[in-house]
């Protein structure tokens, strides 16, 4: 099989398509023939080899597919050759083959495209079990979406609109901006030269923010932060900008603020049912035409390190994918 392979930490251009071996699927894994995976943040820090987990190297970064299963291991019951699924890994995604436990596949829906269902499952089962299972979020709360035109941002702003929610959405483009509003925001607010607590002290009449969904992080998180309403909640989704932002616990105590972290890959282990609840409630969404992904570009297999560039560069909204002929 053909797959785009680091040899060596570094720059994107260190991704290289090179011939491999096919997967073998083990007693418990099935191999899936992938169709589409997508970028996800992580993979800018794989390459680069700052990520929090290193595989050795070489390895494909990817973590995930959507395709069709071609092998099942003799243990494995429940799938076939030849089931459509969405299949995660931690990485070794972008090739033509990948080999998976079973508890890392779900099966597509009908009506869902290989793209749509790579870039489906991690993007909305962030915002989905952040905003629903971590923060409780009521209908009719203010919710404040940063970096709203990306990958996560924008399912945000999709979920919070559909559980009810008056959304905020923040980005730095009119482009994005414009995407969000498309997606339910009910106001939008560039940061790169809009003041952000004043802007959302303006638009919730002063009140102030009851949900905060923070992807960014570093100033962007900061400055919202002041714009929190009393019992606000504030979602450590991610840190897009680089910069970990720290909170004094004092403004936590006179606010009566919560500060909640969310890692949606923590869960696969710790509490794997939250998960799945979350997708199957999703899937049926996306069947009944409630969410749709929005992609802003695809690539075929030799450019993934275009790919992985856009989102670096910010030039990409919603997902990217890469797709495999
Ligand atoms: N907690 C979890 O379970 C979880 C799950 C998935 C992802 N994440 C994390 O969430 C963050 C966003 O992921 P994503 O997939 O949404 O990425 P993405 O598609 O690249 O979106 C990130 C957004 O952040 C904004 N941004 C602001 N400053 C930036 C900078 N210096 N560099 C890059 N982007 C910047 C960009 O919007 P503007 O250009 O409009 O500013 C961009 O649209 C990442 O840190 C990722 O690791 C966390």
């Amino acid at each position: 099989m053909k797959a785009m392979i680091v040899k060596e930490h570094g720059p994107l251009e260190n991704l290289m398509l090179e011939s491999m071996p096919d997967p073998v699927a083990g007693d418990n894994q099935v191999v899936i023939d992938v169709k589409a995976c997508a970028v996800n943040f992580a993979d800018i820090l794989l390459v680069d080899g700052s990520y929090q987990e290193k595989p050795p190297l070489p390895f494909s970064p990817g973590a995930e597919v959507a395709g069709i299963i071609s092998q099942v291991g003799v243990q494995v019951s429940g799938w076939k050759m030849g089931d459509k699924v969405q299949g995660m890994a931690s990485w070794g995604g972008f090739a033509e083959k990948i080999a998976v436990p079973p508890e890392a596949l779900c099966p597509l829906p009908d009506n869902m495209s290989y793209v749509d269902a790579a870039a489906f499952v991690v993007a909305y089962g962030t915002s989905h079990v952040a905003l629903d299972y971590r923060a409780k979020l009521q209908k009719g709360e203010w919710l404040v979406v940063n970096g709203a035109g990306g990958g996560v941002g924008l399912t945000a702003v999709e979920i919070g609109k559909l559980m009810g929610a008056r959304v905020i959405a923040t980005a730095g483009s009119d482009e994005k901006l414009a995407l969000a509003r498309d997606k339910g925001a009910e106001f939008t607010i560039n940061y790169t030269h809009e003041n952000l607590r004043d802007k959302i002290k303006e638009y919730t009449g002063g009140k102030g923010a009851n949900v905060v969904y923070d992807p960014v992080g570093g100033d962007v998180f900061r400055r919202t932060f002041r714009a929190m309403a009393p019992e606000g909640r504030m979602i450590v989704i991610g840190f897009a900008c680089g910069d970990i932002p720290q909170v004094p616990a004092n403004h936590l105590l006179v606010k009566n603020i919560e500060l909640i972290g969310f890692f949606w890959g923590a869960y696969r282990k710790f509490k794997p049912q939250i998960l799945q609840e979350s997708t199957r409630q999703l899937f049926e969404w996306y069947e009944e035409g409630l969410i749709k992904p929005h992609i802003s570009a695809t690539f075929p297999l030799d450019k993934t390190g275009d790919a992985i560039r856009a989102l670096r560069d910010r030039t990409s909204s919603g997902k990217v994918v890469v797709t495999m002929t």
